[in-house]
């Protein structure tokens, strides 16, 4: 195998597909600072915040949402400092939340007094449920608050004219809409920012809670896209959560069905069961072949940063970047593996098409040494890889018999992982005469 220094998601594409896949990547936003913030026990710090916005800015996020800032005083602040301290490249924007109330519009703007770009994210809760349990309102009611907030958004832009302002407006509770009120609203609030002038306006669709089958919430993309009125002058946004466990699918399967973005965590963080996981998905893009336009190439770096700052250690089997995945403890996916590998090598493929794994582990910084590990489940096939790799000894193929009964024996006994060492020890002591 050669070493890959970087990210190179091409090697992958002489895969077939079916028709219906994504082709390329949808523009990513970042909410990890917000909604993956807001969800934590333990709020990230300020310095936090900076090395998580950091990280995010080498991984290649052109658009993150850093903040809630008229609701938090620390979100304020660390507004403040990326803008005072000049922290953001020429080629990323940042985007704060705020609801449509005129004092937090005000205060938002203060926050964001003297930044190149940005957008300001607008949301109001358009669903039945919200809107008769939560608000006590009409259905114009909700949408006047949208529209009017829309109008605050105009107008405070106006008062800052050397900031490039972009305006996204979330009807939250979207997937809990009828789809006609929900394009009335957003048609409502899309012409209150003049959308001829060739702005940039992203209309979010949040599936707030995730509360029917990926297929259902793409359904209620389509519709929505098809409907739109104004759909031409705007970017459509998705923000799915992970309720059913689906929210990747649903982002996926509402890309297809006409969004041009994907608002997501690193890992899934955020409210509840967590927000859509950019990298899950992203992942899935590089592993058909196509080009996340995010650089995964250091999955361990990521997760190191991810868990020191919001405290919460990625899991050992996650999508991708969980410490096992990787691995193969059953024997017949080892002698797979080690089969397929050896194919692979002797024929001079260009591509990745290895039994079991299903990219490279090396493409995301991960060493193909961790793949085989040795218990009383493993197989003859891992035990003589084990030895070939480790220690260069190829051993014939009538030996790798009874030298993985051998080694099986001393995981049963001892009831964990025989290290390659240990193995290495036990074939010594059993195969090679003193
Ligand atoms: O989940 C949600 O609806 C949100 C909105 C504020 C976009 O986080
Ligand atoms: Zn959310």
């Amino acid at each position: 195998y050669r070493k890959y220094s970087a990210f190179e998601p091409i090697r992958l594409t002489d895969r077939t597909w079916p028709d219906k896949t994504l082709t390329q990547a949808p523009d990513w936003c970042s909410v990890d600072l917000r909604d993956g913030n807001q969800a934590l026990v333990n709020p990230m710090s300020v310095e936090q915040k900076t090395r998580l916005f950091e990280l995010l800015v080498k991984l290649g996020f052109k658009e993150i949402e850093v903040g809630f800032p008229s609701a938090s005083k620390p979100d304020f602040d660390f507004v403040r400092k990326l803008v005072d301290e000049q922290r953001i490249p020429d080629d990323v924007t940042i985007q704060v939340l705020t609801q449509a109330r005129e004092e937090l519009i005000k205060r938002t703007y203060e926050a964001m007094s003297g930044v190149k770009k940005a957008v300001i994210h607008v949301y109001n809760s358009t669903s039945t449920v919200q809107r008769e349990q939560v608000f006590g309102q009409s259905r114009e009611g909700i949408k006047a608050i949208a529209v009017q907030g829309a109008k605050w958004v105009q107008q405070y832009a106006q008062q800052h004219p050397d900031t490039e302002w972009s305006f996204q407006y979330s009807p939250e509770s979207f997937s809990g809409t009828e789809m006609d009120y929900a394009i009335e609203v957003c048609d409502a609030v899309i012409e209150q920012w003049q959308p001829e002038s060739g702005r940039d306006i992203i209309i979010n669709l949040p599936a707030t809670v995730e509360m029917s089958t990926p297929n259902r919430f793409a359904d209620q993309v389509e519709y929505f896209c098809r409907h739109l009125v104004n759909r031409k002058y705007v970017r459509i946004s998705l923000h799915t959560h992970n309720d059913r466990g689906c929210a990747v699918a649903a982002a996926e399967l509402g890309v297809l069905a006409g969004a041009d973005r994907i608002e997501g965590t690193l890992m899934g963080n955020g409210e509840r069961t967590g927000n859509m996981d950019v990298i899950t998905m992203g992942m899935n893009l590089y592993s058909q072949g196509v080009d996340p336009k995010l650089d995964f190439s250091d999955i361990m770096e990521i997760n190191e940063v991810v868990e020191s700052c919001t405290g919460i250690p990625v899991g050992v089997r996650h999508p991708w970047a969980g410490e096992l995945v990787y691995t193969a403890f059953s024997g017949s996916h080892q002698d797979a593996i080690r089969k397929s590998v050896n194919y692979h090598t002797e024929h001079k493929k260009q591509h990745w098409d290895v039994a079991y794994l299903p990219i490279d582990p090396r493409d995301i910084g991960r060493e193909y040494e961790a793949v085989v590990r040795i218990n009383s489940q493993s197989g003859k096939g891992g035990v003589a890889l084990v030895l070939e790799r480790d220690y260069d000894i190829s051993l014939p193929k009538w030996m790798h018999f009874p030298l993985s009964r051998v080694v099986q024996g001393a995981a049963e006994q001892s009831g964990v992982e025989v290290s390659p060492t240990n193995i290495k020890r036990l074939f010594d002591e059993h195969f090679i005469s003193v």
